[in-house]
């Protein structure tokens, strides 16, 4: 006799799945997250055997890409949207998804077909959009939320670039599960991504972000797409910053930077300009040189040293690891003599940029250094390099193209290159330091 369906309950934050019902969901331990959903239904013909090729016999063109005409999205995606790849967009609400994707299908409905699937807005309000982006007149709209229509759609019309506003707004009628939920979103995900290759429809996907900035539902759909891409930034300020957080076709260091405006976003081909300003003479402050993907880019980060009575004082940053932090802090204490045992120190990053890389250490151990001395940062003066925990610094990666960036953009002094020491560094760079 054939077992009857088991109801799985599945969570909606992680996509972990349990035959029964559990208050706290054993993967990512979320409480009340788990929700009852049907199994898929187990049809289909019986397969037969096919015989595997070798590499060698497989014949392979690489195609062309195609332009998005959003310059800063091409650069993100490693130049330019590769035919029939799925592409997952995420980001806050109201980050300006819908925006730069309408941008971008905009340029591209001149030269091919584009698509606009939305879920989420009606077509008036689509319109209203592109009346102020300017340029869309040749987009094609469809607003539609099932997925059976929605692929049988794009099989038939064969856009080469389709968007989907967005993933969770689409539902199956063969899945038992509210629109949104785990299944849906990740069956929706699986048939766009058959569809994309067999018909050679390049697709994005808008996909909302949880609580803890990881794109909603199931990671599992970041396994799935061909390229996730982030859209972060502070929605109180005009700069967005994309990046590639999985590139199958490129780097994922890539970074697209741009400045949300009346007329849309527009990409900002200098960014080092925007966020390597300082203002001269101010305590607390020094410009660093990161290199993001290919791009070397200016940041100004501050600091503030405070007195504190905590027993473990608080090291806080904003776009730095907390862990390099708390590293940057022990090495000025033991290696430069700066007493930070006893305050509190922040950190920001300019522009709501994130560092991931060491090559800024030394600009944020500047920061800190003026901040705690009361000095300010010498004038025209740049730092990168990589702090060890002995207190030598370690050149950074690619140091003459940083160097470069930094005369560029009007440092005449770059410390960090030459430098020996982390406490050589900080007295060359610091005004006044002898005192
Ligand atoms: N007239 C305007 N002038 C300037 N900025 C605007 C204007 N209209 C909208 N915006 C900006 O566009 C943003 C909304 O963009 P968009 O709708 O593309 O975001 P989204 O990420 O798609 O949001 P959602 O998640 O709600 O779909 C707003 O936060 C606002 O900053
Ligand atoms: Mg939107």
């Amino acid at each position: 006799m054939a077992k009857a369906a088991v109801l799985q309950h599945v969570c909606s934050e992680c996509g972990t799945s349990s035959g029964r019902w559990l208050g706290r969901c054993p993967g990512c331990g979320a409480f009340g997250t788990l929700v009852a959903e049907a199994p898929p239904p187990r049809t289909g013909p019986a397969r037969e055997r096919r015989a595997p090729l070798r590499l060698v016999d497989v014949a392979a063109e690489e195609a062309e890409r195609i332009p998005t005409g959003v310059p800063e999205l091409d650069r993100v995606l490693g130049g330019g949207l590769v035919p029939a790849s799925l592409v997952l967009l995420g980001g806050e609400p109201g980050i300006g998804k819908s925006t730069l994707l309408l941008n971008a299908l905009g340029a591209i409905s001149r030269r091919r077909r584009a698509l606009l699937i939305t879920g989420e807005e009606s077509v008036a309000q689509v319109k209203l959009r592109a009346a102020r982006l300017g340029g869309c007149d040749a987009v094609e709209i469809l607003a539609e939320t099932e997925l059976e229509t929605v692929c049988a759609t794009l099989e038939t019309e064969r856009p080469a670039v389709c968007v989907v506003d967005s993933v969770q707004t689409l539902w199956s009628s063969e899945i038992g599960s509210a629109p949104g939920s785990v299944s849906q979103v990740r069956e929706a995900a699986a048939r766009l991504l058959r569809v994309a290759k067999e018909s050679g429809v390049a697709t994005f996907l808008v996909g909302h972000v949880t609580k803890d900035g990881s794109v909603a539902g199931p990671r599992v759909l970041e396994h799935l797409v061909d390229c996730v891409l982030q859209f972060e930034g502070d929605r109180y300020h005009a700069h967005r910053i994309l990046r590639a957080v999985k590139n199958r076709f490129g780097s994922t260091n890539e970074l697209g930077v741009f400045e949300m405006t009346g007329a849309g976003l527009v990409g900002v081909p200098d960014p080092s300009e925007v966020f390597g300003r300082t203002h001269g003479g101010e305590v607390g402050a020094a410009v660093t040189c990161t290199l993001e993907g290919t791009r070397p880019l200016l940041l100004e980060i501050q600091a503030l040293v405070a007195p504190t009575d905590l027993a473990m004082p608080r090291r806080v940053g904003t776009g730095v690891d907390p862990k390099r932090l708390a590293m940057i802090v022990a090495v000025l204490s033991r290696h430069a003599g700066l007493p930070l045992g006893s305050a509190d120190v922040f950190v920001n990053v300019a522009g709501g940029v994130r560092i991931d890389e060491p090559g800024a250490d030394l600009g944020i151990a500047l920061a800190i250094a003026s901040a705690a001395k009361g000095v300010p940062v010498r004038e025209g003066v740049a730092a990168f390099g990589e702090i060890g925990l002995t207190g030598r610094l370690r050149p950074a990666a690619q140091a003459d193209r940083r160097a470069e960036e930094c005369r560029k953009f009007g440092s005449r002094t770059v410390v960090g290159p030459a430098a020996e020491t982390l406490r050589g560094a900080l007295a060359s760079a610091l005004a006044d330091s002898a005192s």
